[in-house]
Formats: C-alpha cells, structure tokens, sequence
C-alpha cells in the first residue's frame, strides 16, 4: 500500500514509470493515435502526397523533436505539472499561461477526440457481431458503397454519444489507477500488439492490386500542391502527433525515470511514431486505389477502407475486429496523456484527490464532446466561422493552441533557462555523453525552431506570402 499524506490523499512519493522501456512505451503511446491510423493519412490525401509529408518530416525535425525535448526538460528537472513547473523555476508568473493554455488545448482535443474514440468502439463492436461479413460476397463497386454506408449508419443517433461515453469511462478507469498500476500497466502490455498489427496490415496492403498506385502517391512530391494552409497543417499535425505544445510531454517528463536518457526517448517515440504514421499509410493508399475510393476521402477514409482490405482476406473479420481493437487501445492510450495534464494540475495545484480529478476532468470532456461534436447533438449543427464545432476544436487546438504553446516553450527554455541546468538534465549530470547534441539543440531551439514557426504563421495569416 502507498503511504498518502493523510489530509490531501496524495502519495508522498511521486510516481515514476519503472524503466526507460516502460517510459518509451508510455511516451509513444501518447505520440501514436488516431493521428497516425486517422488524421496522417486523410490529411496527407487531401493535401496532395509525398510533398506534404517532406514538409511534416521537416517539422518533426526542427520542431518536434526540439519542443519535446524541451518539454521533458521542463518535466524531469521539476517533477511537476505543466502549471507548476513554472513556481519550481521561479520563473515569472506570465509563463504560467503555458501551462493554462495547455489545459485548454487537452479539453478542446478531448471533445473531438474522444468522439472519434466513439466510432472506433462502435466498429470494434459491429466487427464482432459480424457486421462487415458481407462485404466480401460484393462487388467492389458495392462492397465500396456498403462500407461507407455503414459508416453513415455509425455516425447516426444516439448510439455514437454512447461509444463516445464507453471510451471517455475506459480512459478514466485506467487513470483512476494512477501512473504505474494504470497508464504504465496499460501502454507496456498493448504498445507492442498494435505495432505488431499495423505492420500486419500493411504488408496486406501492399499485395493488392493497387498498391504501386498507392504507393507512388505517397511518396510523389507534388510541391504545386502546398499552400499557406497545407503548410500550417503539416506543422499542426506535427505538434498534434506529437503531442507537443500543450504540457502533456512536461507531464509525462516529470513521472520518467531518473537515468532515462532524455534523447534517446525522444528520437525513438518521434522515429518510432513517424514509422507508425507511415505504415498507415501503407496500409490505407493502396486500398483506396484498388477500390476507387479518392485519396482525398476526408476524415471517413480509415472508416471506409480497413473494413474493405480486411473484409477480402480469409478469416477477415477476426482480423478487422482485432484491427479496430487496436485503433480504440491506440486512441485510448493517446487520451490517457491528454486527460493526465488537467489531472496532474488538479491534483498538484488544487491538491484535489486523483479520484475527484479524473471524474471532474472526464465528465467534463464528455458532456462538453457529445453536446457539440455529432451532427445530430443539439449544437451539432452549429457553426463559427463557417466550421462546425468539431472542426473548430481541431483546428484552434492543433493550428493555433498547440503551436503557440510551443513557441512559448521553446521561447521560455533558450532564453529565460540556464544552459547549465539544462545541460546537466539531458547528460544526468554528466553520465551520458551528449554535450555535442546539446550545443547543437541550444541552437535550433534559439534561431530556429521560433523563426519557423513565426514564419508559418505570418505565411498561414496572409502576412508573408512565402
Ligand atoms: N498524439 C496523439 C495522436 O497523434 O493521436 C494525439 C494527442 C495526444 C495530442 C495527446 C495531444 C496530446 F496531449
């Protein structure tokens, strides 16, 4: 039994993750999510291929990695919340709002997110009561229009609100068991499953008929096709796959062990996610070509096409539910980490017990989510500056929120930290051998990364027009 302070049922001992490996696989399960299976790709068709991803792997480069990095500083040196870290700095109370906009972002992701989480369950479900089996006895042109009936069907009524309540509860259990015996336990166990899977899948792809279309539309740089707009989304979309910009890796950072070499984590979750990101996408294109769907199919694609490839394999139901079933345990574990920044602020700040917090924090999330995000919810239908608000939550978090908080981050750690202290955290104190690395991030994250991101912001307001 841990031993709690007796007046604010806080443990006394922070929780930590157990080893490198279990913080790899907690960290890359926050970065892998419904951004890889179903936002990379749909976005990558909808802005024209290979070119869009050059410019999302640049981002990852000289923004993601240096904003994470940054991120697990702040975290690990404080072993404290994204609100906190500020106080145990000292640092003057203005950067607070990093962590306040933070909590922001997490309730504004949440609410769409969880409603995508929904579908996902209610896919898992219609697998295992067998409702794709018949695509297979199709032709390809009807088996092509019964799955995005189907997905239709999903999105109607009132059952999707509750798939959306079923993934909101399943989050907020496992958090209610804290970060070892919940959000360790979890990632470490399923991590490895979906990684297996998806690879699955994408070897399957490529044997289609399709598949060199597919593939070549990934990997064509069309740069004709990247506008103002394109561009913010690639940089959004870096920071939202990530997970950046919105305390959620300073949280994560501040349970790590203390011996986890900062790095090292951060070039693997960002390698490993950009794999996974890929691996979609080779498991979705060259389905779409094979069926006829358009690699612009919008946010239904993953929708539309998993239940198609796997409805033509044999025993494909068995792999379709298990397919879903890891697309719902990949959006779960994401939404573990974007629900822990306001538990660990609630609980830390306000000294609120965990219990309360998650309750507090889910409920929230969830009546906010299913009252604006379906079409048939009683604000679905309504718009501000002509998007719904489920596209309104995705685009101020992702395409303003996010990279905000990152360019306050990066701001805050190269001009207003000490070189030393962060020198001494991505060494421990001199044990691992990392002093050119470092030299080299002080730089991009002093000239760089806030010139850039400056930069696409001017370009995406019409300010600049690179
Ligand atoms: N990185 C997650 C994904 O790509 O699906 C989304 C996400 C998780 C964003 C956690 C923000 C966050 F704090």
């Amino acid at each position: 039994m841990k031993r709690r302070n007796e007046e604010t049922g806080l443990p006394l001992k922070r929780e930590t993750f157990s080893t490198s490996l279990t913080v790899f696989f907690a960290t890359l399960g926050s970065a892998v999510g419904l951004g890889n299976i179903w936002k990379f790709p749909y976005m990558t068709g909808m802005n024209g291929g290979g070119a869009f991803i050059l410019v999302y792997l640049l981002f990852v480069l000289l923004l993601g990695i240096p904003i994470m990095l940054s991120e697990f500083y702040l975290g690990r040196k404080t072993r404290s919340n994204a609100v906190g870290v500020f106080d145990k700095l000292k640092a003057h109370r203005f950067w607070k709002i990093i962590g306040y906009m933070g909590l922001l972002s997490a309730l504004l992701i949440m609410f769409f997110y969880s409603t995508v989480a929904g579908w996902v369950y209610a896919y898992v479900f219609r697998a295992l009561k067998g409702d794709f089996r018949f695509l297979k006895n199709l032709g390809l042109e009807e088996a092509r229009a019964a799955s995005e009936g189907i997905f239709t069907d999903t999105l109607t009524g009132v059952s999707p609100m509750i798939w959306q309540a079923v993934a909101v509860l399943v989050v907020a259990v496992i958090l209610i068991g804290g970060v070892k015996k919940g959000i360790e336990r979890v990632t470490k166990t399923l991590m490895p499953v979906l990684l297996l899977l998806i690879i699955i899948s994408a070897v399957r792809a490529l044997t289609l008929p399709g598949a060199g279309q597919g593939l070549a539309f990934l990997m064509k740089a069309d740069f004709s096709a990247l506008t103002g707009s394109s561009i913010l989304a690639a940089m959004g979309l870096a920071f939202f796959k990530l997970s950046l910009g919105m305390g959620t890796m300073v949280t994560y950072g501040s349970y790590f062990n203390k011996d986890n070499n900062l790095m090292g984590t951060s070039f693997k979750v960002a390698f490993s996610d950009v794999a996974v990101s890929m691996l979609a996408g080779l498991a979705i294109f060259p389905v779409v070509f094979t069926f006829n769907l358009a690699p612009e199919g919008g946010p239904g694609l993953l929708f539309q096409t998993i239940p198609l490839v796997f409805s033509m394999l044999p025993f494909g139901n068995v792999l379709l539910t298990a397919f879903f079933v890891l697309t719902a345990i990949a959006s779960t574990t994401a939404m573990l980490s974007m629900v822990e920044v306001p538990i660990a602020i609630l609980t830390e700040e306000l000294k609120m017990k965990r219990r309360l917090a998650v309750i507090l924090t889910t409920s929230l999330m969830f009546l906010v989510g299913v009252l604006t995000t379906h079409p048939d919810a009683v604000f679905g239908t309504v718009e501000v500056a002509g998007k719904n608000l489920f596209d309104l939550f995705d685009y101020l978090s992702s395409n303003l929120l996010l990279p905000l908080g990152g360019l306050l981050i990066t701001l805050f750690v190269a001009y207003f930290t000490k070189k030393e202290s962060i020198r001494e955290e991505l060494t421990n104190g001199g044990e691992i051998g990392n002093g050119k690395f470092v030299d080299a991030l002080l730089f991009v994250l002093k000239y760089i990364t806030p010139v850039l991101l400056i930069i696409v912001f001017l370009n995406a307001l019409g300010i600049l027009s690179l």
